[in-house]
């Protein structure tokens, strides 16, 4: 924070975690029911109120990206492709819609997050601490719904992201080793008790592959959601409300209506409906303290991510069967969309470091070249996102 000139006193941590989705994947954009739980690592934002209380300038630097990304909070401009600077223009335009000229002080700012990118929300994370941030300066006070709805314009409305609520949801209401439960269509949550601390990790492994979400089949994939949605409704002879979404279908609807469906359509049905019935159980097993059971619906919720929602890369593909195929481990799948990225495995405690070690060496055999770039981290589970 040297650069910007600010009193080290003024200077506050915003802690915003990485998310991780167990049960509940390609869900959300069709308001669906998700599961998540917050890491114990996390997007690092140190920031302070401009230098002078009449300044509207909001800069940043990054230790991920270079460059420094600086604008008036007056005239704030319009997103720019492969720009690490939108999430934060972003969220100045989520708060300036909302709270006009009470947004006036600008801020200063350095972000840092240690864990490789796709799968894990450092996008959503970013753009919570920014959030954080820039409140934390203006003195507004700010429900974690609100802050829901703010990250979600961010991504939405400013970079084009046709995604649900499940990641900033997460990274703003998880409370540690509870599970969030997370209804996208009443936008409620409730956390969740289960398994004791010390019966699980969570082993985050990544690809080494990488693309922008936005540049992936994501929209593609909730573009047919929806048309699914529409056929189902119409084949039921239900009114069809602008913009259908797989949870305004009945069960019963697929199930009589389903096998009208072509046959692509007919696989993001059928993910959306029985990832629906792996998240009641996983609620149950969970609740239960049953995490084998939970596992194992994981592990049935990545395979479906790879038949009926056809989303996995090759990396990703290898190191699922990979992990799934470890012992020690409980459940596995890939984290977040799975076009790149990180998957992720929930395993016994004293095993993680000798799955990570094995799963590196098959992995190294079979995709040499992303190999290079693999890497591995033990978490447990966190707070959501909050200020230090
Ligand atoms: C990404 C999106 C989320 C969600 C997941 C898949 O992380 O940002 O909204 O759709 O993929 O569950």
């Amino acid at each position: 924070m040297r650069a910007f000139h600010v009193s080290p006193a003024d200077v506050r941590v915003a802690v915003s975690p990485y998310r991780i989705c167990p049960l509940g994947a390609h869900v959300d954009h069709q308001l669906g029911v998700v599961t998540g739980l917050a890491l114990n690592q996390a997007v690092l934002l140190a920031f302070a109120p401009s230098p002078d209380s009449h300044r509207k300038e909001v800069a940043a630097l990054s230790k991920n990206y270079p460059g420094k990304v600086s604008f008036e909070l007056d005239s704030i401009p319009p997103f720019r492709p492969g720009d690490w600077g939108n999430y934060l223009r972003g969220a100045a335009l989520a708060l300036r819609d909302r709270f006009g000229k009470r947004l006036s002080r600008g801020m200063m700012a350095m972000v840092d997050g240690d864990l490789p990118i796709g799968g894990l929300s450092s996008s959503a994370a970013v753009g919570v601490a920014y959030l954080l941030g820039l409140e934390a300066v203006n003195g507004l006070s700010v429900s974690i719904a609100d802050n829901i709805h703010f990250d979600r314009t961010i991504e939405n409305v400013y970079i084009g992201l046709r995604n649900g609520i499940l990641d900033q949801s997460v990274i703003l209401a998880a409370e540690r080793d509870q599970l969030l439960s997370l209804d996208c269509q009443s936008e409620t949550w409730h956390s969740v008790h289960g398994p004791a601390a010390d019966s699980f990790q969570v082993l985050v492994v990544y690809s080494g592959f990488e693309q922008a979400l936005v540049s992936t089949g994501y929209n593609q994939r909730v573009a047919e959601c929806r048309e699914a949605a529409k056929q189902l409704l119409n084949a039921a002879g239900q009114r069809m409300a602008n913009g259908a979404v797989l949870r305004q279908v009945s069960e019963e609807t697929f199930v009589e209506h389903g096998s009208t469906l072509p046959a692509t359509l007919r696989k993001r049905a059928t993910h959306f409906f029985t990832e629906q019935a792996r998240v009641r159980d996983g609620a149950a097993a969970w609740a239960s303290a049953n995490v084998k059971q939970f596992g194992n619906l994981v592990v049935q919720s990545g395979k479906s991510s790879v038949e009926n929602y056809e989303c996995g890369s090759p990396p990703l593909i290898t190191l699922y069967e990979l992990l799934v195929g470890s012992p020690g481990v409980l459940g596995a799948r890939f984290s977040g969309a799975g076009f790149r990225g990180n998957c992720i495995a929930l395993v016994e405690h004293s095993r993680a470091e000798a799955i990570a070690v094995a799963v590196a060496e098959g992995y190294a055999r079979r995709h040499p070249t992303e190999a290079k770039n693999f890497s591995a981290c033990v978490c447990d589970t966190d707070d959501g996102a909050r200020l230090l």
